[in-house]
């Protein structure tokens, strides 16, 4: 038995049934904060040490692939002290995992509009993605100043341009060529969408990758969310009857 094999027999996990993407909407970091008289942004820091242990766990278990929403193209709209406040611990963020992406064969990968991320920030994002660009386990995407109706938008626009350069027939157009020109190319789909705090919402997170994929709402704030209920929310996922839409026989 290998030791991943070992770590899913402890955990109770099927490995034939892991999902191959986890998308996660970490929500809750400012009423966490606020249920303690402190300020938002330690909600935020506290919010870090559970994307740590979300990424430490889906390492272990071997989740092929983990997309957390950590930015949305909405949240410039916050106060800019908390904005900035993000920023910085994003780029602390990086700086303090490189060596354990490194030592742990995690790949970075950042999703969304990228030009708007402040210059130090771009950089930090760009060299973590250029140092772990060679490892093969763990791909970690994070959503960073990422909307799903712009990032539509830039693929309608993508394939309008291929058809206007004629590099390609609108009847040619499909679901994979739509699939090709998202952020998330080359990926599966999320299997498994998670979202903290209890909101009933999807708020313009991966809006075309979800279209089947299964979702679990928890009422616990994201500094909250423990390893524990993060497992047994993949063991619940395992018991789920997936149809795509079809009858099972
Ligand atoms: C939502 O909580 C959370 C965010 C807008 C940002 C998520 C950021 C982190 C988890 C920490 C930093 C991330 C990394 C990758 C180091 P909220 O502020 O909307 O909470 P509220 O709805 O209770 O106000």
């Amino acid at each position: 038995m290998n030791s991943n094999e070992t770590v899913l027999q402890r955990f109770d996990l099927d490995g034939d049934r892991l999902p191959a993407h986890v998308a996660v909407i970490m929500d809750g970091n400012g009423r966490w904060a606020k249920s303690r008289l402190l300020n938002r942004i330690k909600g935020h820091e506290q919010g870090a040490e559970t994307v740590r242990m979300v990424v430490r766990t889906s390492r272990e278990i071997g989740i092929p692939v983990l997309t957390l929403y950590a930015f949305s193209s909405e949240n410039w709209q916050r106060p800019q002290t908390e904005i900035s406040a993000l920023m910085r611990l994003l780029k602390r963020f990086l700086r303090s995992e490189k060596a354990d992406m490194l030592e742990n064969n995690i790949r970075f990968n950042a999703i969304g509009d990228l030009q708007r991320l402040p210059g130090d920030v771009r950089q930090a994002v760009d060299y973590t993605m250029e140092v772990t660009r060679e490892n093969t386990g763990l791909l970690l995407n994070l959503a960073l100043s990422y909307g799903a109706r712009d990032e539509i938008t830039a693929m309608v626009r993508a394939v309008a341009e291929d058809v206007a350069a004629g590099r390609l027939r609108p009847e040619d157009i499909s679901r994979q060529v739509v699939s090709d020109h998202l952020y998330t190319r080359g990926m599966p789909d999320p299997d498994l969408l998670i979202r903290t705090s209890g909101e009933m919402r999807v708020s313009n997170f991966l809006l075309w990758q979800i279209a089947y994929s299964e979702i679990f709402v928890t009422r616990t704030l994201w500094p909250d969310f423990s390893r524990e209920e993060y497992l047994s929310i993949i063991r619940e996922y395992q018991k789920r009857d997936r149809r795509f839409g079809r009858v099972t026989s």
